[in-house]
């Protein structure tokens, strides 16, 4: 795809003619190329089980043909009908708490349901051969934001097959799952009922716990497994008429319930919805355009929706500061993106988005902040936007993150209610992004040979097999940080027996013999014991308790009855090195630790201030992103580097200034 796209979500089956005319003008004002649609009109498509309705939906894409838009084709099967939930009940969904749903909301249906199954393939099938000869198809786009998990007699069923084809027999199923553990042993398939608040589950607070882990974590994969396989059965049609146009399905970032690395490889282009908390850190953002520019990291993502203002369903919903728009949408741009899409091309009159910004406001026409924003932007990103598509990042700098990891560590019982992965993951990245570094996302499978640094926050769960490919990774040269609690249990959630952490202590030269833990609030002190580390630094929650094996120590805990035992080690490992952080730092901790391990940017240049900068290429060209984050203007010296701004076509180098919340993109003229 060379087309950078500038559009987004439409629902024309809202308005009336006179109105999608009038919006087919304001999309040629604004410079907007891409329309996404039908998200959810399953329900005017399709009328009973054999009534269709297409006649309306002819007019329009023939209106949006004619006017030269391209058209991201949605499938629409994110929402079944009403009649249908009502005629098949089947299709609803069990909650959690054992709550059969009645039709509501959006997304809601059983993923093992096999009539929601037939009739979305019946309906994509008709989609597909009416309207997948249209040339202005540039991509096709599966449901939208899939996330249902269900725990109905068919999933149940469903998952006991899973089983069945994952430990082949009963006595394998009782050995990984350890039921000899409260008397659980299982003697026939059917006994084994899904982990919910009925069964082993329960919900403490917010954090969902659970009696077995090794159950519930079987139960996370094959509800991600079973969401998937509705995708892949809509991927299949599409494909088999039409290979050459991608297909897509919109992600949500760092969303637990399914593992998108898995995903991604039946994605042909990653596409994501970006809604940045108000008032969040800006890394935050970064950090989850990282993630999903990782997923397939030999190519662009898509922005495929944030909001051109406000959002309608956080606690408060700000609109976005002149100049926002332009700053988060090149930050999405900075870090991989091939689009910059919205949700929503004209803000819709009833129901719960009415308060929900888009580009064309109640009011109806161009003259409104937000539309004149969108506009500037689209004049922009006309002029940009095909000298940066198909560029993308090459970084030397890794974070491993796994799901299942996250699943599994997130269910462990112990040691600290208080421990997230994600909080661990946002304190290593911030510290990364700090040192200018650009960063991908891995898995602990990965190939990680092009890193010169990977690192590893809480790597809880992790197999033989993987321990071996960091192991290989060390011992090659590369550099690794894990931090407290990895290498507790293997790929089933059992405890590696011997020491931890597990297949990682040889790497590591530790072992860890106790995971100490203090309430929020209380705090030790790691000190250091070489130049490692420059002062010291607090450090919280978890405290584990190691002893070196071949391992040196570089700094000590400062209290407590494991006071002068190390809390930070590192391990000469072949060629390379490997670092244990035995508990949880704080971020100026953190910091100074990855200030010395980061291979920090690519390009020797210098930046005051919130100014961050990435790096994309093509085979042609290095371009250097710089947004400046503050309100107020920030210096950057581009010391001897010789630049050309891909707008103004100015050169640059030495010192530049860039003025609040500005962005600039320039073209790396020398080497
Ligand atoms: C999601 C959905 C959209 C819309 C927006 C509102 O991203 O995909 O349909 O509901 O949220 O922010
Ligand atoms: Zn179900």
């Amino acid at each position: 795809m060379s087309t950078f796209f500038y559009g987004g979500d439409y629902n024309p089956d809202q308005w009336s003619d006179e109105i999608v005319d009038l919006d087919l003008e304001l999309f040629k004002k604004a410079n907007i190329n891409i329309v996404t649609l039908p998200v959810f009109s399953w329900a005017k498509f399709q009328s009973s089980d054999t009534e269709y309705h297409f006649e309306w939906f002819d007019k329009i894409i023939n209106k949006i043909t004619a006017s030269g838009l391209n058209i991201c084709m949605a499938t629409s099967t994110a929402v079944q009908p009403a009649w249908m939930s009502h005629k098949y009940p089947e299709i609803l969904p069990v909650d959690f708490e054992g709550r059969k749903r009645a039709f509501g909301g959006r997304v809601k249906f059983c993923p093992n349901s096999e009539i929601y199954r037939e009739f979305a393939s019946k309906l994509v099938t008709k989609l597909v051969e009416r309207y997948g000869n249209n040339k202005n198809i540039k991509l096709w786009h599966v449901g939208n934001e899939y996330d249902n998990w269900c725990y109905c007699p068919k999933c149940q069923s469903e998952f006991r097959n899973w089983l069945k084809e994952k430990y082949s027999t009963l006595d394998e199923l009782n050995r990984v799952w350890y039921t000899s553990f409260w008397g659980h042993t299982f003697y026939s398939w059917d006994e084994i009922v899904a982990p919910s608040g009925l069964s082993e589950m329960w919900n403490d607070n917010g954090r969902v716990r659970t009696n077995f882990q090794s159950i519930s974590l079987d139960y996370a994969r094959f509800m991600s497994d079973s969401i998937l396989d509705c995708y892949k059965l809509e991927y299949k049609i599409i494909k088999d008429r039409f290979p050459q146009i991608p297909v897509t399905t919109n992600f949500m970032g760092f969303f637990k319930p399914l593992n998108y690395f898995k995903w991604a490889e039946f994605i042909d282009v990653i596409s994501w919805d970006s809604y940045p908390g108000v008032g969040e850190p800006y890394f935050l953002t970064s950090m989850r355009h990282d993630l999903m520019r990782s997923l397939k990291k030999d190519r662009p993502f898509l922005l495929m929706e944030q909001t051109p203002s406000q959002t309608n369903w956080a606690p408060y919903n700000s609109c976005k500061r002149p100049g926002d728009l332009k700053l988060q949408s090149f930050q999405a741009i900075a870090h991989g993106s091939d689009s910059v899409m919205f949700f929503q091309l004209r803000r819709s009159v009833g129901a719960c988005e009415k308060l929900h910004s888009g580009v064309i406001d109640h009011v109806g026409h161009g003259e409104t902040r937000v539309f004149r924003e969108c506009t500037e932007l689209g004049d922009v990103l006309n002029k940009l936007g095909s000298q940066i598509t198909g560029s993308i990042m090459e970084n030397k700098t890794a974070i491993i993150f796994d799901w299942e990891n996250w699943w599994a560590l997130e269910y462990s019982s112990g040691p600290s209610t208080e421990l997230f992965y994600l909080n661990e993951i946002e304190k290593y990245y911030n510290a990364l992004h700090k040192t200018g570094a650009g960063i991908d996302f891995v898995t602990p499978d990965s190939d990680l040979s092009q890193y010169s640094l990977v690192v590893a926050p809480c790597l809880y769960l992790i197999s033989n097999r993987n321990g071996r490919n960091i192991e290989t990774y060390v011992k090659n040269g590369g550099k690794f940080v894990t931090s407290f609690m990895s290498g507790v249990v293997n790929e089933t959630d059992l405890a590696y027996l011997g020491g931890y952490p597990g297949p990682l202590s040889n790497v590591l030269g530790i072992w860890v013999e106790e995971f100490d833990s203090l309430p929020k609030g209380k705090f030790n002190t790691g000190i250091p014991t070489s130049s490692f580390l420059d002062r010291e630094y607090k450090c919280e929650m978890v405290f584990d308790i190691i002893h070196t094996l071949n391992a040196q120590s570089l700094a000590i805990y400062g209290n407590d009855y494991y006071k002068d035992l190390p809390v930070i080690t590192k391990n000469i490992f072949g060629s390379g090195d490997a670092y244990y952080i035995g508990s949880s730092f704080e971020q100026d901790g953190i910091d100074s630790i990855i200030r010395k391990l980061s291979p920090g940017s690519d390009l020797n240049i210098e930046v005051f201030g919130n100014v961050e900068t990435t790096l994309r290429k093509n085979s042609m060209d290095k371009l250097l992103f710089l947004l400046n984050h503050d309100e107020c203007k920030n210096k950057i010296d581009l010391k001897n580097n010789q630049f050309q701004n891909l707008q103004t076509l100015e050169k640059h180098s030495g010192q530049l200034e860039l003025n609040a919340k500005d962005v600039m993109v320039l073209r790396l003229l020398n080497e």
